[in-house]
C-alpha cells in the first residue's frame, strides 16, 4: 500500500476535525503530487464526503480562535491561511461545464467523482486523513505510474477534461514545462483539436500560465508546445509571427521564433527574474514589421528595437500584464538590447560609453546578459569572438563607470535652478538648457559637477538672451 508522510500539526487537526464531524476526508491534487516528488509546497487542498465549509470552520477553530475563514456557498468550497499555509476544503462533487460557460454545474459526489473530475492523473492522487488508514493514497488513474515516468495525461477522455476547463490545455503544457515531463500523445492530439475553445478563458487565467511557463527552467519546452499544438497563435499572436523564414534571391534569414527560445532558454540558465525573461521574450518581437531585403546587405531589421518597444506596451496592454515599472522595464531592454555591440570596438569614444550607463542605469547589468544570451550562432569561435567583445564592454563599462558615476546621474543642475537663475516663469529655454547641460556632461565637455555646469548655464543663457539676476 502506497502511504504518504503528512506529519505536519494540519493533518493532525484536519483528522481530528474530520472524525468528530464524521466526514471521509483526504488531501489532494497538487500537495501530494509534490509531496511524492520533493516539491515544496505550502498549499493543501483537502476534499471531504460532505460540507466542506463546516470542515474548514471546525480545522480553523482547533488551529487558532480567531481565524477568518473565506467560503463561497454557490461552489461549496472554503479557504483559510495559517502560518503561511494556505488550506482549501471542498466537499467532493460531480461538476460539468456547460459548453458556452465557465460557469459549472454542480452536485454532491464521492471521492472517486470528484477524482475523475480534475486535470492530470499526476493530480488525481488523493491521501487520506481518516483514521483508520491516515496517509494511504488512493489512486484509481494510476498518477504514481505517470509521476515515475513523467507523463501528463488526463484521467478521463481528453476531449471531456479539456471541455469541462479549456484553461487545462495550457496547464497541460505549463506543467510539462515545469517539471520537464512529456504530454501523452492523446491528450496532445486533444489539444490540438479543442484549441480554439481557450477563447472563453479570461486572460488573467491565461496570463498566470504562460508566466508560470516563462519561469520554468527551460522555457521553450512550454512554448515548443503551445507552437506544436496550435495554441500559440490564439494566445500571443505577435510571437507565432516570428516563426518561418523568407527567402529573396536564394538568400534566407534566422528563423527568429526558435533564436528567440533559444535566447529565453540561455537566459534563463542565469536568472529566474520573470520581466527579465520577458525581455528576452520580445527583444526581436518588432523583426517581422522592420523586415526588408536589400540589395547587397541582404535581410535587415532596421529599426526592430524601437517597434519592439512599442509592441511591447501593446502585448503588456492585451496580456493584462503590468503597465507600471515592470513594462518600462521590459521596454527599455527591448530598446537598448542592441547598443552594447558596438562599444566593444576601440574607436568607440567614451561618450557612448557614457550615454549608455545613462540610458540603461541600475538596468546595465540586466542588459548586458540579454546582449550575451542574444548570442545563438552555431559557430562556436564566432560565439567566443563576440563574448570576448563583450567582456571588453563590461571592462570599459565599469571603468567609465568608476570614473564618472554615470549610472543613476542626475544632471546637476535643475529646472528650479534654473528659473532661479534667470528669473523665468516655466518655459522650453530651461528645458533646452537643461538638456545641453546633460549632453555637456555625458559627452565629456564637461566634468560632473555643479561649479562647471552653472559656468556652462549662464554661457547658455547669455547666449538665448536671458538676464542674469544678479
Ligand atoms: N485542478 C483541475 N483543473 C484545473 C485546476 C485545478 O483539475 N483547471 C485540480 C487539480 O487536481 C489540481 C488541484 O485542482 O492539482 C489544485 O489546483 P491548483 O492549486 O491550481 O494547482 P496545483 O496542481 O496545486 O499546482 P500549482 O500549485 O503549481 O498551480
Amino acid at each position: 500500500m502506497e502511504k504518504i508522510e503528512l506529519n505536519h500539526i494540519i493533518f493532525q487537526k484536519v483528522k481530528e476535525a474530520a472524525t468528530s464531524l464524521g466526514l471521509d476526508t483526504y488531501v489532494v491534487g497538487g500537495y501530494v503530487r509534490d509531496q511524492l516528488i520533493g516539491r515544496k509546497s505550502k498549499d493543501i487542498d483537502f476534499v471531504c464526503v460532505g460540507s466542506g465549509i463546516e470542515l474548514a470552520r471546525k480545522v480553523a477553530s482547533l488551529l487558532s480562535p480567531n481565524l477568518k475563514v473565506n467560503f463561497f456557498k454557490t461552489y461549496g468550497t472554503a479557504q483559510f491561511v495559517w502560518e503561511g499555509w494556505e488550506l482549501e476544503f471542498v466537499g467532493a462533487r460531480k461538476e460539468s461545464y456547460r459548453k458556452d460557460s465557465r460557469n459549472p454545474l454542480i452536485e454532491e459526489g464521492s471521492l472517486t467523482d470528484d477524482q475523475n473530475r480534475r486535470d492530470f492523473t499526476i493530480n488525481t492522487l488523493a491521501a487520506s486523513v481518516n483514521v483508520d488508514d491516515f496517509g494511504k493514497i488512493i489512486d484509481p488513474f494510476n498518477g504514481i505510474e505517470d509521476l515515475k515516468n513523467g507523463i501528463i495525461q488526463t484521467p478521463l477522455n481528453p476531449d471531456i477534461t479539456f471541455s469541462d476547463d479549456p484553461l487545462r490545455m495550457m496547464r497541460a503544457i505549463r506543467f510539462a514545462s515545469q517539471l520537464n515531463f512529456t504530454v501523452a500523445e492523446p491528450t496532445l492530439k486533444a489539444i490540438e483539436r479543442n484549441k480554439e475553445r481557450i477563447g472563453i478563458i479570461t486572460q488573467e487565467r491565461i496570463t498566470t500560465e504562460l508566466n508560470k511557463i516563462i519561469l520554468a527552467k527551460k522555457p521553450s519546452i512550454g512554448f515548443l508546445l503551445l507552437d506544436q499544438t496550435g495554441l500559440l497563435p490564439f494566445i500571443f499572436q505577435e510571437l507565432s509571427e516570428l516563426k518561418g523564414v523568407d527567402y529573396f534571391k536564394n538568400q534566407g534569414h534566422k528563423d527568429n521564433f526558435y533564436h528567440t527560445l533559444q535566447v529565453l532558454d540561455n537566459l534563463s540558465e542565469n536568472t529566474e527574474h520573470l520581466w527579465l525573461r520577458w525581455s528576452a521574450i520580445l527583444h526581436d518581437i518588432g523583426k517581422p514589421k522592420s523586415k526588408r531585403f536589400e540589395e547587397g546587405n541582404g535581410w535587415t531589421f532596421h529599426g526592430h528595437e524601437v517597434i519592439g518597444e512599442r509592441m511591447t506596451q501593446n502585448i503588456f496592454k492585451k496580456l493584462k500584464l503590468p503597465l507600471n515599472q515592470e513594462m518600462k522595464y521590459v521596454q527599455k531592454l527591448v530598446r537598448l538590447h542592441l547598443r552594447p555591440i558596438p562599444i566593444a570596438r576601440d574607436e568607440i569614444s567614451d561618450s557612448a560609453i557614457r550615454r549608455l550607463l545613462f540610458d540603461a542605469g541600475d538596468d546595465i547589468d540586466d542588459l548586458m546578459m540579454l546582449c550575451e544570451a542574444d548570442i545563438t550562432s552555431k559557430n562556436e569561435s564566432k560565439v567566443k569572438r563576440i563574448l570576448a567583445n563583450f567582456q571588453i564592454v563590461r571592462t570599459k563599462l565599469r571603468e567609465i563607470e568608476e570614473k564618472d558615476h554615470i549610472r543613476n546621474f542626475e544632471p546637476p543642475i535643475s529646472g528650479e535652478l534654473i528659473m532661479q537663475a534667470f528669473d523665468l516663469k516655466p518655459c522650453k529655454e530651461i528645458g533646452i538648457i537643461k538638456n545641453q547641460i546633460k549632453d555637456a556632461i555625458l559627452d565629456g565637455d564637461i566634468p560632473n559637477e555643479l561649479n562647471a555646469a552653472q559656468k556652462l548655464m549662464f554661457q547658455l543663457g547669455e547666449k538665448m538672451g536671458l538676464k542674469k539676476v544678479v
